[in-house]
């Protein structure tokens, strides 16, 4: 972190759900962070949030491998837009990928906007690469077309780059 911040890694709670709309920037989005959070409770997948000074300030839906070996993936990882820039991305991403390690996945999925220039330099500083070919696990929501898929294994040398 480039500055000192008071701030944890924790599962979402029912009380998050509204915080983590950030204002109107994904208003948009409160049936799917509802529809994420009940599969969260029915332990489907698991929904993260970085709380800063008591605060929801982030968040990271996990999607668990379906079988020990497996490919999980990483939906919505989002920090509040003020507060971006402080590390606290990548503490979600770097809980996300020990919660699919800790799953027994073998490999971590996400997708990303081709000209979302700063995502991807952001997960590559955290061990993803850009693959060719579809996404192996389906996101939620609304299909989005043309996305790029990019992968991390969860042993080997790779996981020293996180
Ligand atoms: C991508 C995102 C989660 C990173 O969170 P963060 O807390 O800013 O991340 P960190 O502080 O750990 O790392 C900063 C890096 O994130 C990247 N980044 C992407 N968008 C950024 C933004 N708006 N502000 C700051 N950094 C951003 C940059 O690569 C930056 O590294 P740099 O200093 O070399 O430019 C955050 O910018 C965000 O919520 N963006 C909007 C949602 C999004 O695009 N999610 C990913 C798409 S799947």
């Amino acid at each position: 972190m480039s500055q000192s911040i008071d701030a944890h890694v924790r599962h979402c709670l029912r009380g998050d759900l509204r915080q983590l709309e950030f204002g109107h920037a994904f208003a948009h989005d409160r049936a799917l962070i509802r529809q994420m959070f009940r599969r969260h409770l029915r332990g489907d997948c698991c929904f993260l949030v970085v709380e800063v000074a008591g605060v929801p300030a982030g968040q990271a839906w996990v999607e668990l491998p379906l079988a020990p070996g497996g490919v999980g993936a990483l939906w919505a990882v989002r920090v509040r837009p003020d507060i971006r820039g402080l590390g606290l991305g990548s503490l979600l991403v770097r809980a996300a990928l020990g919660a699919l390690v800790s799953r027994g996945a073998a490999t971590a999925e996400l997708e990303v906007e081709p000209h979302n220039d700063g995502a991807i330099r952001f997960y590559e500083r955290l061990g993803f690469r850009i693959e060719p070919g579809p996404p192996l696990r389906q996101p939620p929501g609304p299909a989005l077309r043309g996305l790029l898929v990019m992968r991390r294994p969860l042993s080997g040398p790779a996981q020293e780059a996180a």
